[in-house]
């Protein structure tokens, strides 16, 4: 399997609860590699067009009022298999279906604040990665 690069997104809930060290400790236990990381604080237009995919569903203005409530942080991660092994850690979109020790599971209150994006597809990924990141925002470096 080639490598795979994935958007994550540390939501504002998360952030509010103090456990950014936290999420990102399980993404490089994942290997699952930060090649990018910006912490920024979306307005809702940025959030409307990031999430643009569900703006016919009835949760969506609520969505975008909570990514915008705050500050949030954006990774590119890198792996094996790197968009569904992000979703692996991530567990299930609710919190209460998430497998025990996912980071929903642990993190996440409900199902609209479940503390953690990722890409659902490497065509998602794609766009996601060049929606926060440019090209030289994006770093090659080795784990030894
Ligand atoms: P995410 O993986 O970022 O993708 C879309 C987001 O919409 C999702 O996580 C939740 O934050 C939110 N979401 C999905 N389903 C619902 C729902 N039924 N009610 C409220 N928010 C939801």
């Amino acid at each position: 399997m080639a490598l795979e690069r994935t958007l994550a997104i540390i939501k504002p809930d998360a952030i509010q609860k103090g456990v950014i060290g936290e999420i990102i400790q399980k993404m490089e236990e994942a290997n699952l590699k930060p090649i990018g990381i910006k912490m920024l604080h979306l307005d809702h237009a940025r959030a409307e067009a990031f999430y643009a995919v569900h703006k016919e569903k009835a949760f969506f203005a609520d969505l975008v009022n909570f990514m915008a409530s705050g500050p949030i942080i954006v990774l590119c991660l890198e792996g094996e298999n790197g968009v569904a092994k992000w979703r692996v850690t991530m567990g299930a979109t609710n919190p209460d279906q998430a497998a025990d020790g996912s980071l929903r599971k642990d993190y996440g209150s409900d199902v609209q604040c479940n503390a953690v994006h990722g890409s659902d597809g490497p065509d998602t990924a794609q766009f996601e990665i060049n929606f926060f990141f440019e090209q030289n925002d994006l770093y090659a470096y080795e784990w030894v």
